[in-house]
């Protein structure tokens, strides 16, 4: 399929129902972009109609026809590809997916190489691993991220990103249980929960799936749910640094949270995938809260601390101590899922993730998140300075900006079409998003101070 091809597919308001209709006004005031040629254009390969009229005689799982939308960052590149066919000289910036852009420090990368290589000697061969991860990168898993926390080498489950171990979590815990979300969050979560059968219907009205319980986040309740108004869940994920308020959750309120866990029985699957992007004192991890080992799991990726979104490489700590109603250890359950739907992480990429946890590899690490993080501060100081209000960016690579009263796709469209920066609205991640866009701080410096050049100049 050409890339002209794959673009020319009509864009649909009604493929998606995160997609608002875009009503926006252009009539706003009208901005003068300078146009540069960008190269290189990223083709999503979404499947294309079938010029056939045959058809099987297999039917459709209803579970995933349950769902309304195309995956909300293939979307949003759809979009932006759209945007390109109408504007081919726009210097368009990404400023969307949260896809990171600064090379792997070469540490690493040298790591990975060596591995590679050695793959071509008889003596350096390894082919199929164990399938929870090599001994020596859990054990630096477990005395880099839960020194003291008493999580041992062998409750962490090395894998091949925080995303997929999220699907296989989900078929640990099956189609009958009930979950629970911050609104907004991160779309695998809800969109993983409805494949696996876990939801009623979408209902259009109140923009959620019946049968999971959506816990409010918003600057009203400091981005905390009130979690007397939950009815009980048996899982709850939890996200902190969340993506995509931002908002990183204090030690009091994670108290509160295992808290609600242990009452109710419940499991929290807390994703940490933002967490060395914590400035404070804020637990880093939920193991640092007394008691979590016997109601938390949690997941977590080298993808926004290494760049290894390409790469591939992230982990799942499931402590002994946690077990079902029965008794049986989910990490019994856990291995044996990881065992039949996966064979382990590329050998190469454990490698890298080794070299990442060397005292070089974290110092490179922490200079490329402190340079995403210098990114997040020219993005809120850019906002603050418009009179919008802004939050996140001190804990996490995204801000998270209000535009009180507005529908968030028009806001989305209307800074695509006037500036030909893509950023994200806020309602693709939960009706609780309405009415913010999220900014990342993925981008090279010059285009993070390019896009907010042309912010200044839209919303001046
Ligand atoms: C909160 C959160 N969890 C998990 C992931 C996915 O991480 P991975 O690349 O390890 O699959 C992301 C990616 O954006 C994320 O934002």
């Amino acid at each position: 399929m050409s890339i002209t091809q794959s673009l020319s597919t009509p864009l649909s308001s009604s493929s998606s129902t995160f997609l608002a209709p875009s009503t926006f006004n252009p009539s706003r005031s009208q901005v003068t972009l300078p146009v540069k040629s960008l190269g290189v254009c990223k083709c999503i390969a979404a499947p294309q109609e079938a010029d056939t009229a045959y058809k099987t005689k297999v039917s459709r799982n209803g579970n995933i026809a349950k769902l309304q939308a195309g995956y909300l960052f293939p979307e949003i590149a759809r979009r932006r590809n759209a945007h390109l066919l109408k504007y081919p000289d726009a210097k368009v910036i990404s400023l969307g997916i949260g896809d990171t852009t600064e090379p792997i420090p070469d540490a690493i990368t040298s790591a990975m190489s060596k591995r590679s290589h050695a793959l071509s000697t008889v003596e350096g061969y390894s082919g199929y691993g164990a399938e929870q991860g090599e001994k020596p990168l859990r054990s630096a898993i477990a005395s880099t991220f839960y020194r003291d926390l008493g999580i041992e080498d062998d409750d962490i489950f090395v894998s091949d990103g925080a995303k997929c171990d999220i699907s296989r979590l989900q078929i640990v815990f099956g189609s009958k249980i009930k979950m629970a979300v911050q609104d907004p969050s991160y779309p695998a979560y809800v969109d993983s929960s409805v494949i696996m059968g876990q939801t009623g219907y979408y209902q259009k009205d109140v923009e959620k799936f019946a049968n999971i319980e959506y816990m409010r986040c918003n600057p009203e309740n400091g981005f905390f749910p009130d979690l007397s108004s939950i009815s009980r869940p048996d899982i709850i994920f939890f996200c902190s640094p969340n993506n995509p308020t931002g908002a990183a959750a204090t030690r009091e309120q994670l108290t509160q949270l295992v808290k609600f866990a242990k009452d109710n029985g419940s499991i929290i699957i807390f994703d940490s995938a933002y967490a060395m992007y914590i400035s404070g004192d804020n637990p880093r991890s939920i193991f640092e809260i007394p008691g979590a080992k016997e109601v938390a799991l949690e997941v977590s990726s080298f993808s926004k601390y290494a760049g290894f979104t390409g790469v591939r490489l992230g982990w799942t700590v499931i402590p002994k101590q946690l077990l079902f109603s029965d008794g049986f250890p989910v990490a019994k359950d856990f291995n044996r899922i990881v065992c039949t739907c996966f064979n382990g992480a590329s050998n190469i990429s454990q490698a890298g993730g080794l070299a990442c946890l060397s005292p070089d590899g974290l110092k490179a690490m922490q200079d490329v998140i402190g340079f995403y993080k210098e990114n997040t501060n020219i993005i809120v100081e850019t906002f603050d300075s418009l009179g919008f209000k802004v939050y996140g960016g001190k804990d996490a690579p995204y801000v998270w900006v209000h535009f009180p009263g507005r529908n968030s796709w028009d806001v989305f469209a209307e800074i695509l079409e006037k500036t030909h920066v893509v950023t994200t609205p806020g309602s693709g991640f939960g009706p609780g998003g309405e009415g913010f866009v999220r900014v990342s701080a993925f981008g090279h410096r010059e285009n993070v101070l390019e896009a907010c050049r042309r912010f200044k100049e839209l919303y001046k």
